[in-house]
């Protein structure tokens, strides 16, 4: 291909760009409509569980009776993790960051099942099972750990969502905040062609182990552009600290050409339907479990950028209002993106199953901007300087 057509090609961070054919997950971003597998958002959320939509994703349809009690039953059986697997946790540095920890643990689970077989179902079923039962068990386990205790066992008479509050904070949630955890994975669940799905995407494309390719998104999703952003939306509601400053604030930091956390989209033009779904969340966990004064700074905020960044397109996205919820349910600010990963996995699985089912191995061009073919130079003769 010749530099003028690759230059006419070219679309930095791939905007626009496709790069596979996918039936999992559709973004209407000009009306602001999302569904799975054709299923709206705003129903999943309402009416389904985290585990029936994870089904959902990666198989297609929703699940009959029989197919979500075995595939319930079965995540609940792998929920466990190894010895070696907690032990690893216990060598990690404290102070590291959770989404370090779990991308290491998660790539760990590779050494322990075979990576032969993954045109087999019952590989991709056993597969899908481990890594949504386990990767739980073990942002929960580095919690205790990093807190200086032995992490807790999971508890059978406990549901998903339940449990891992449980072996979180040690204590039985009360069944709402369970059920409103759930809804929060659901919404998280699956955003098509994101940047850590395009990562796992392209390391599935390699025909490694689903352990490696879950590893691989974990780390993309830990960037503060992607997953990490909603740990930033605290802190920077935090600095704003009354609701009073918010226009200020976004003055501010229009002026200095400053991101707002938790807004903008590459997909929306409106606001993100995840982001009105948690604010509803957010609101009955205040109207049950009381107020977050952070509540009120994140509406101002939010209204006052309707204004300022809204003719650009730019509104909440989902990271906007999660994180106030995950507060209000005794989750740490460094495990909100471990805990959307946790969500996300199903996502990642749906897509590393459908690449498989039309595989060929990601290879994008580039164009060459670097120096023309030149003699190499003996050691005494070199004057330059690089940045270090
Ligand atoms: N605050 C202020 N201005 C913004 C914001 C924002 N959050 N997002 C985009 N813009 C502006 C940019 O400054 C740019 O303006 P310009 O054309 O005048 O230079 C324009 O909108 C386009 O911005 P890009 O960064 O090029 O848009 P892109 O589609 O590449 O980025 C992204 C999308 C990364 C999400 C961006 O909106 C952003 O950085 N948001 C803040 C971080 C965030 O909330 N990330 C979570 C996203 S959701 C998720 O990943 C789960």
């Amino acid at each position: 291909m010749s530099k003028e057509t690759s230059e006419i090609l070219f679309r930095p961070g791939l905007e626009g760009v496709p790069v596979t054919h996918s039936a999992i997950c559709d973004i209407d971003g000009l009306n602001g409509n999302l569904t799975y597998r054709g299923y709206p958002i705003e129903e999943l959320a309402a009416h389904s569980t985290f585990l029936e939509t994870a089904y959902l994703l990666i198989w297609g349809e929703l699940p009959t009776q029989d197919q979500l009690r075995e595939f319930e039953a079965q995540v609940q059986m792998h929920r466990r993790v190894s010895f070696r697997v907690r032990d690893m946790l216990k060598c990690f540095p404290a102070t590291g960051h959770p989404m370090d920890a779990l991308q290491a643990s998660a790539a760990s689970l590779g050494l322990f099942y075979s990576r032969r077989a993954i045109d087999k179902p019952q590989y991709i079923y056993d597969a899908v099972v481990r890594l949504i039962a386990k990767i739980p068990t073990m942002v929960a386990a580095f919690q205790l750990i990093r807190k200086g205790q032995d992490p807790i066992q999971p508890r059978d008479d406990l549901a998903y969502s339940a449990n891992f509050l449980y072996m979180l904070t040690e204590r039985e949630p009360d069944p709402l905040a369970a059920r409103i955890f759930d809804r929060c994975l659901i919404l998280h669940a699956e955003h098509s062609l994101n940047a850590s799905t395009f990562s796992a995407r392209v390391t599935a494309s390699t025909l490694t182990d689903p352990y490696a390719v879950v590893a691989s998104a974990v780390g993309t999703l830990a960037g503060p552009l992607h997953g990490g952003a909603n740990e930033d939306v605290l802190a920077m509601l935090e600095e704003i600290e009354k609701a009073d400053g918010a226009g200020d604030f976004l003055d501010n930091a229009i002026s200095k050409k400053r991101k707002i956390m938790g807004f903008g989209h590459r997909e929306y033009r409106v606001k993100d339907p995840r982001a009105s779904i948690l604010q509803c969340l957010a609101e009955e966990m205040f109207a049950r479990f009381g107020k977050d004064d952070m509540y009120e700074v994140a509406t101002a905020l939010e209204e006052e950028a309707s204004t300022r960044l809204g003719p650009k397109g730019i509104y909440p996205n989902v990271d906007f209002y999660s994180g106030l919820v995950y507060r209000k349910l005794g989750i740490p600010r460094d495990l909100f993106t471990p805990v959307f990963a946790i969500s996300r996995v199903a996502g990642w699985l749906a897509h590393w199953k459908e690449q498989l089912g039309a595989n060929r191995i990601f290879r994008p061009s580039q164009i060459y901007t670097g120096a023309q073919k030149r003699a190499w130079l003996p050691l005494e003769e070199r004057s330059n300087s690089i940045d270090a």
